[in-house]
């Protein structure tokens, strides 16, 4: 019960950010057949309670294969990013109307008022390197007039991967694109793509060593730096969602999510709590150090339980870190503190302490304690401090060879320093590194 409580308290924190403001989620069209649907449809139920704008956007190549095994024809493509044939139109309008339609089904069963509208504007593709691309559009303009005044009046739109171009005519459109454009449009705060894999997996290929990084979230930057570098090592379909988003980014949207539609409570996962359970994509400044405040007290306290339970840190009572809380400085993923240090200084003898430096197991190895470090030695060296110090217990090679640490002796510690130190018993390692100015 307690654990329920607080996880609907962790929720809850994030409603005031999000209400009022547009998320757009984007279904593959196999995330519709999945068994987790139904599960789906109850969390975008709760996100419209929340007052929460929901646009759908969903993809339909899953039912166009289908249909065309059950009708014996072969579709000129499946995603809308190649030639649409005549035949293949026909059977993206039945497959495409027939997932809209399931959309409008489900969202009525949790009571949500839905409708499919024809918001986007297309143009043909036209002939791409010499050869006509047919019946395959591109996204022209999005109607936000229209979208806007469907979510004004509590009602999820529904878009399907087709466009029309106000002369009678169809085209087949990739729901990736459109998604990204449509969130693009409506400066959506979220873009989720619900698709079959757990997020971006990086093939890492080293001489007889097949080794996958799953990446758990990433500046838009470092997101074209792997498209640059290591498109071919991204595996499964992700290659068109990681463009989308980016574009999706560079046009405003801060985040974007990439995650596995197939799990249960994912989508709530993902955008409640911190960790999620895809991957995200975020504009460059989601991440940031500050100097905490009174209100990040409860945060740090959690954050460092464990580690003082495995005697990694010393231990400290919430009420103590709320009384020290000017010393802390804390790493922030989505506004929410995910790692944390103090710096103690001693300014008789030009020294400071880095202490309680901590990171939330989930975002370990990843660059965060490094970051806190170097943060710390910034502030110690701005506060005209000539040497940083440490104790640990645990984690002495990371001190040295992250920080460039060196192994002192608790001589070496300020007189008040020292005293506690002796009294401790706890025998850790002193580091120091001197601070050139
Ligand atoms: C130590 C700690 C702060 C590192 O944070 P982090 O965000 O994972 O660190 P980074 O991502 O910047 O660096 C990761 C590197 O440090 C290494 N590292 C992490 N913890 C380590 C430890 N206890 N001892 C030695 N090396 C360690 C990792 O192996 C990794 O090495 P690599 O880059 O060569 O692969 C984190 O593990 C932690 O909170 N530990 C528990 C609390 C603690 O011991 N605090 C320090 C005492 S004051």
């Amino acid at each position: 019960m307690i654990h329920q409580l607080t996880k609907l308290r962790d929720i809850l924190r994030y409603v005031p950010r999000f209400r009022d403001r547009t998320f757009v989620i984007a279904l593959d069209g196999i995330v519709v057949e999945s068994e987790n649907f139904r599960n789906i449809l109850l969390d975008i139920a709760l996100l419209r309670s929340l007052n929460i704008g929901v646009v759908l956007v969903h993809g339909a190549a899953h039912q166009i294969l289908k249909l065309a095994e059950v009708m014996g024809k072969k579709p000129s493509n499946l995603d809308g990013t190649g030639i649409t044939d005549a035949d293949t139109l026909d059977l993206s309008l039945l497959a495409a109307s027939r997932v809209s339609h399931e959309l409008l089904e489900g969202l009525s069963t949790s009571d949500l008022k839905a409708s499919v509208s024809n918001s986007i504007v297309a143009h043909p593709a036209g002939i791409l390197q010499g050869i006509d691309q047919q019946h395959t559009g591109r996204v022209e303009r999005i109607d936000t007039v229209l979208l806007n005044s469907l979510l004004k009046q509590d009602i999820v739109p529904v878009i399907p991967p087709i466009g029309c171009d106000g002369e009678g005519h169809s085209f087949r459109l990739n729901s990736d694109i459109v998604a990204s454009e449509v969130a693009r449009a409506l400066q959506a705060v979220k873009l989720i793509y619900l698709t079959t894999q757990a997020g971006l997996v990086i093939q890492k290929a080293k001489k007889n060593d097949n080794k996958e990084s799953f990446v758990r979230q990433i500046s838009v930057d470092d997101a074209e730096q792997i498209l640059k570098k290591q498109r071919d090592d991204i595996t499964g379909p992700m290659v068109s969602k990681i463009e989308q988003a980016i574009k999706a980014i560079r046009g405003g949207v801060p985040r974007v999510h990439l995650i596995d539609g197939q799990v249960e409570e994912g989508l709530l996962a993902e955008v409640f709590s911190n960790e999620g359970i895809g991957t995200l994509i975020h504009a460059n400044e989601y991440v940031a150090i500050r100097k905490a405040q009174k209100k990040d007290a409860r945060a740090i306290h959690s954050l460092i339980r464990n580690s003082i339970a495995n005697d990694e840190l010393i231990s400290r009572t919430r009420a103590e870190i709320e009384k020290q809380v000017d010393e802390f400085f804390v790493f922030e993923v989505d506004k929410n503190p995910t790692g944390c240090a103090a710096l103690h200084f001693f300014p008789a003898e030009k020294k400071a302490e880095l202490a309680c430096l901590c990171v939330d197991p989930r975002h370990e190895n990843q660059g965060v304690g490094t970051k806190l470090m170097q943060y710390g030695e910034s502030l110690a060296k701005a506060a005209g401090m000539q040497e940083l110090f440490c104790l640990s217990t645990q984690a002495i090679n990371f001190f040295q060879q992250k920080g460039g640490f060196l192994p002192g002796s608790p001589d070496m510690l300020p007189l008040s320093r020292k005293e506690k130190y002796d009294k401790s018993g706890r025998n850790s390692l002193v580091l120091v590194k001197k601070l050139n100015s």
